[in-house]
């Protein structure tokens, strides 16, 4: 059976989905998008959306920094995603990219005099990465682009050639990922994913103005360690931290939470997954999935 995405307010097969080659998204990277996993709980027979809301509040968020028109209001975001992913009948793990973007055929960079469109595609999810090795990762050579550059807060298609060129390196120079400093020489996050470190118990992490994508993750990990009465530091961190933090996990709706067991050939701790990382992975995979009650209202039923 195709599979179906959503476009200009239909649902059409994957193979009929076409953008013109001079759309302005394509030309100019001018869309703004969401990356949303959808989780199967095979004893319940249900497939739950992970956040839907949140993701969507940021995708008008980021829609707004961009002049653009959102063409609906978080509720009916959330309603095309439920018929979306029913439409396409998935009984396992999925992955969903809701995109708006500017769709003038138009030759030049504005943002005026040019109409939004909105997308979303989806696929099915194969198994998970291996998310219990602990990744070895270094710190980019590439500085995360500004707040006044290209903002991070915006989740912009054309920022990710700054993403790009930091995996391709780390990938080639052997390493799983990267971490990226900004301008001032200060931790962001992962190429695509956001960063915390462990120290003396207490979990540290980037604030949300330090050139960082606010994600969605980032804040489930703050709100299930404060419940689990593990305090969180919001704070600037500088490089050498890194390298002396007992632990450190990246976490996004793509690396969901990856524990890291190196930076930059420095091994942290005793090199295997620390017991902080573990047990918030434990309960994050849990949390998605529908299966912890107290967080079930994170967690959109499709069926
Ligand atoms: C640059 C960047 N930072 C952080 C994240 C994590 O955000 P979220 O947890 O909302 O997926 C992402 C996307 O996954 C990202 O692309």
């Amino acid at each position: 059976m195709s599979e179906f995405y959503f476009m200009n307010g239909k649902f059409v097969e994957a193979e009929k989905a076409f953008i013109p080659v001079r759309t302005h998204a394509f030309l100019y990277g001018t869309a703004v998008f969401e990356g949303i996993r959808a989780y199967w709980n095979d004893e319940e027979k249900q497939l739950y959306v992970f956040r839907a809301k949140e993701h969507y509040e940021r995708l008008i968020r980021s829609a707004k920094i961009m002049y653009m028109e959102t063409p609906y209001n978080v509720e009916e975001y959330c309603d095309i995603t439920k018929k979306l992913m029913a439409k396409n009948n998935y009984k396992q793990d999925a992955y969903m990219r809701p995109t708006l973007y500017k769709s003038a055929q138009k030759v030049g960079p504005g943002l005026f005099d040019n109409e939004d469109s909105f997308m979303i595609i989806s696929n099915k999810m194969g198994d998970y990465i291996d998310t219990s090795k602990g990744l070895k990762v270094c710190v980019s050579s590439w500085r995360r682009n500004s707040d006044n550059a290209i903002p991070p807060r915006a989740k912009v298609a054309g920022s990710y050639a700054n993403a790009a060129l930091i995996k391709t390196d780390a990938h080639n120079a052997g390493f799983d990922d990267a971490i990226v400093l900004d301008e001032a020489g200060q931790v962001t996050e992962g190429s695509a994913m956001n960063l915390f470190l462990v120290q003396n118990g207490k979990l540290v992490t980037s604030t949300k103005t330090d050139n960082i994508l606010v994600g969605v993750t980032r804040n489930t990990i703050i709100e299930i360690a404060k419940d689990l009465g593990i305090e969180t530091e919001e704070r600037a961190i500088d490089r050498t931290e890194l390298y002396i933090s007992d632990e450190a996990f990246y976490c996004g709706t793509g690396a969901q939470v990856s524990p890291i067991t190196s930076i930059d050939n420095r091994t942290l701790g005793d090199g295997k997954v620390g017991p902080i990382s573990k047990e918030l992975q434990k309960l994050y995979f849990d949390i998605v999935k529908g299966k912890v009650a107290k967080y079930k209202h994170w967690c959109m039923p499709v069926y």
